[in-house]
């Protein structure tokens, strides 16, 4: 049913924990399957220099909120912010028709995070 790259990533997952100085966290849940995952991002100039997540979710959950903090840790905000639930699931060779809505998850708490960056950082300014 799943890709060797989403069992990798579901045995092995990468950036999994909190970051406890984040600049941003974002949390999304699913109301079909009550799975909740969380997105912590570290950001310096303009870079998410960390990112971490942590799910309450199944295997796809668990791959995509993996694949997600590869996908954009190093990056620039906005390179982070192309980063779509349709760029996970294929850098992870493809979820299952009814597994897809695993990867939204991950992708728009990603998307939470940077706009909670963004909210704090409006605030710090003003
Ligand atoms: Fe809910 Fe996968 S079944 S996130």
């Amino acid at each position: 049913m799943y890709s060797e790259k989403v069992m990798a990533h579901f045995r092995n997952p990468q950036n999994v924990g909190e970051i406890p100085d984040a600049s941003g966290v974002g949390e999304v849940g699913n109301v079909i399957c009550g799975d909740i995952l969380r997105v912590y991002i570290k950001v310096r100039d303009n870079v998410l220099e960390d990112v971490k997540f942590m799910t309450f979710g199944c295997a796809a959950a668990v791959a995509s909120g993996s694949m997600t903090t590869v996908l954009a840790k190093g990056r620039t905000i906005e390179e982070a912010l192309q980063i779509t639930k349709k760029t996970v699931a294929e850098a992870l060779g493809g979820l299952p028709p009814h597994k897809r809505h695993c990867s939204n998850l991950a992708a728009d708490a990603l998307r939470k995070a940077i706009e909670d960056w963004k909210h704090k950082e409006a605030r710090t300014v003003s």
